[in-house]
């Protein structure tokens, strides 16, 4: 069953009014980085449709919960004070009562009720994320899980690159969700960032689907979230929601090809003549391995081994050098190359812009 993408409802937006407050300061440690609103990984700061419709539905279950908490605590405490050892009570047993009929249809049908107003705002919540429809001009992204590393194409953008989703922001006027399909060249891994919409899982031979829709510019980071073997906690995420224009820019840029230099002949050469051409891709060029990650435009991304470090020229040459001293476990090995070869790969690489 399929239906148009729809907004969150109203019920969602009450209830996100009343408890918002409530909750955040009951509940949870929401961390306030209130400079960087976008790299706070709380999922009860949604900046996204998906995220909007689970965030509702989690303040509706908490409210629910912490409602049936206060009943049973408060009968509970009740109890125990009203009904507490009193002196001159000694060996004497209080009333021994059997059975009740109207308690008994209380604790039973007054809990049925409850669930099945969670069953029916919970389905309603998946039904409006699972059945939603692309609209003509959602970007289209497959995202493939690899120990420890996310691939990402633009299908019809032809853009292939790594750890880093780029979307343009959905604005009211002109809505522009992104619809991802998931897949895994390996394990299965999870794909989740916490502010865009929940967990989906990426399943070796199988495909996966779901989308995002960022309200606003900015880095949202997020992490693999099914253990995937030794390095699965850096397997880092980052969806960089940009405004349409910006978004432009990123594509345009993206589809060139690499330009060629002739100062750094020699890190070419040394990076085509060993086996890094095994692993990597550079478009327009003999290398187009599968393995790792596509490097055409290496030096337009913010970090290097799925978010380990941040993408400096000392931190790739460290990378190059021994990525397994980095990341131990990681499919990249030490390539022995000696410094003036290191130096020359990196200089190359670093003409990956
Ligand atoms: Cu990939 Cu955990």
């Amino acid at each position: 069953m399929k239906h148009r993408l729809r907004v969150p409802t109203r019920l969602g937006r009450v209830f996100a009014n009343t408890f918002i407050p409530y909750c955040t300061v009951t509940f949870l440690p929401v961390p306030v980085f209130a400079a960087t609103p976008n790299r706070v990984t709380s999922i009860f700061e949604p900046l996204s449709t998906p995220a909007q419709a689970i965030y509702e539905i989690s303040l509706l279950v908490l409210a629910i919960c912490a409602a049936i908490f206060l009943v049973v605590a408060g009968m509970l405490a009740y109890t125990i004070i009203r009904f507490r050892r009193r002196p001159g009570d000694e060996g004497r047993e209080p009333p021994q009562v059997y059975g009740s009929n109207q308690i008994e249809l209380a604790w039973t049908v007054v809990p049925i009720l409850i669930v099945f107003v969670l069953i029916l705002a919970t389905a309603r919540a998946i039904y409006d994320v699972q059945g939603a429809i692309p609209p003509a001009d959602a970007i289209n992204v497959t995202v493939v899980g690899h120990q420890w590393w996310w691939e990402i194409h633009y299908p019809k953008l032809g853009i292939v690159t790594a750890n880093e989703l780029h979307v343009p922001v959905s604005e009211s006027s002109k809505r522009r969700p992104s619809f991802l399909r998931l897949e895994s060249a390996d394990v299965a891994h999870s794909f989740w960032v916490p502010q865009l919409a929940g967990k989906t899982d990426l399943i070796p031979n199988r495909e996966n689907r779901m989308w995002i829709e960022p309200t606003q510019p900015g880095t949202y980071i997020g992490n693999c979230a099914e253990y995937c073997g030794l390095q699965h906690a850096r397997m880092l995420l980052r969806v960089i929601a940009h405004a349409p224009a910006d978004f432009e820019t990123w594509v345009a840029a993206q589809q060139m090809p690499p330009v060629e230099d002739a100062q750094t002949q020699a890190g070419h050469n040394v990076f085509f003549s060993t086996s890094c051409i095994n692993c990597h891709a550079i478009r327009e060029t003999k290398a187009n391995g599968k393995f790792g990650p596509d490097l055409t435009h290496l030096m337009s991304r913010q970090t290097l081994g799925a978010g380990v470090i941040a993408n400096t020229e000392e931190n790739l040459r460290a990378w190059v050098r021994d990525p397994q001293h980095i990341k131990p476990g990681a499919l990249m090995p030490n390539m022995q190359l000696t410094n003036d070869e290191l130096d020359q790969v990196v200089a190359y690489l670093l003409t990956l812009k």
